[in-house]
């Protein structure tokens, strides 16, 4: 892999995507340095997910390059870049519906370990103690979360927020350098978003850096180090929350968004 001179974990240069008529992505540069929460907003369609999906490797850019870590990315498999230590949950939660919470924090915790997932099925000698390893991160994780009295339930039979918990703790797991969190608070209560708003604060704390789209504004405004603004596959703008919620150009960009529903219903 290619090297070069940065001081950004991750680093998008000119980044653009099409899918058929639509320009999900045009030429879209922006930095994220380490240890920081960096918040994307835009309206809807602005191209927020497009961009995780490019970043995680499901699809490639047309045009432009992904680094990460000082390294082309660009092109790489999903599982290559998991492996390289980027993380994500989903606009729409994936979990594995029938196995248990503590089974699904430890296949988030396997796409980092040696063995990997298909050595434990097997259960080769080097992957026992592995196992163990394993299961035992995993529960501290469940701890750290609240989640430990969950561990046993099927996934599949929890409520809509622990649901969204559990996929949050998965992709903590593996110890990411980066997480991507898609909408993260989409569906929860106000007691559920206050809560995880202190869980995005604390996995900050243990060193890892931040993705953040949200269309929850005081929890991005409040939460967020910098904040980078999409609209239309397009940078608006980057800067300090103070300075992006008195921006002119953003506030008529959502503005127009409340125009446009408030027309249609
Ligand atoms: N796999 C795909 N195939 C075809 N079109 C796509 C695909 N993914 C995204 N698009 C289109 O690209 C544009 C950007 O979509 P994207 O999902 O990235 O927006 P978003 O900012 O995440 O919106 P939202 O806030 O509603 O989640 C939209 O017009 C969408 O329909
Ligand atoms: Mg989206």
């Amino acid at each position: 892999m290619r090297r070069g001179k940065t001081d950004a974990l991750l680093s998008v240069r000119g980044v653009s995507r099409r899918f058929g008529g639509v320009q999900a992505l045009e030429e879209v540069s922006f930095e994220v340095r380490p240890g920081l929460i960096k918040g994307i907003i835009g309206p809807n369609g602005a191209g927020k997910s497009t961009l995780f999906n490019l970043i995680a490797g499901d699809f490639p850019p047309n045009v432009g390059e992904i680094w990460f870590n000082s390294h082309v990315i660009t092109g790489l498999a999903p599982h290559a870049v998991a492996a390289l230590g980027i993380a994500r949950t989903f606009q729409t939660t994936r979990l594995f519906e029938h196995m248990t919470v503590l089974e699904n924090v430890m296949v988030g915790r396997h796409v980092r370990s040696r063995t990997g997932f298909t050595g434990s099925i097997l259960k080769t000698p080097g992957a026992r103690a592995e196992e163990r390893a394993v299961q035992a991160r995993a529960g501290e994780i469940l701890d750290l979360f609240g989640l430990d009295r969950y561990a046993a339930h099927s996934a599949g039979d929890l409520a809509f927020g622990i649901k969204r918990k559990v996929e949050f703790a998965r992709a903590v797991a593996s110890e990411p350098a980066l997480l991507l969190l898609d909408e993260p608070a989409a569906g929860l209560n106000i007691a559920e978003t206050r809560e995880l708003s202190s869980l995005i604060a604390t996995v900050k704390n243990l060193g890892i850096t931040v993705l953040l789209v949200e269309h929850d504004m005081s929890l991005v405004m409040n939460i967020s180090d910098e904040i980078l603004v999409l609209n239309e596959g397009r940078k608006l703008i980057e800067g300090a929350p103070r300075d992006i919620q008195r921006n002119p150009d953003v506030i008529s960009v959502y503005l127009g968004e409340d125009e446009c529903s408030s027309s249609a219903t």
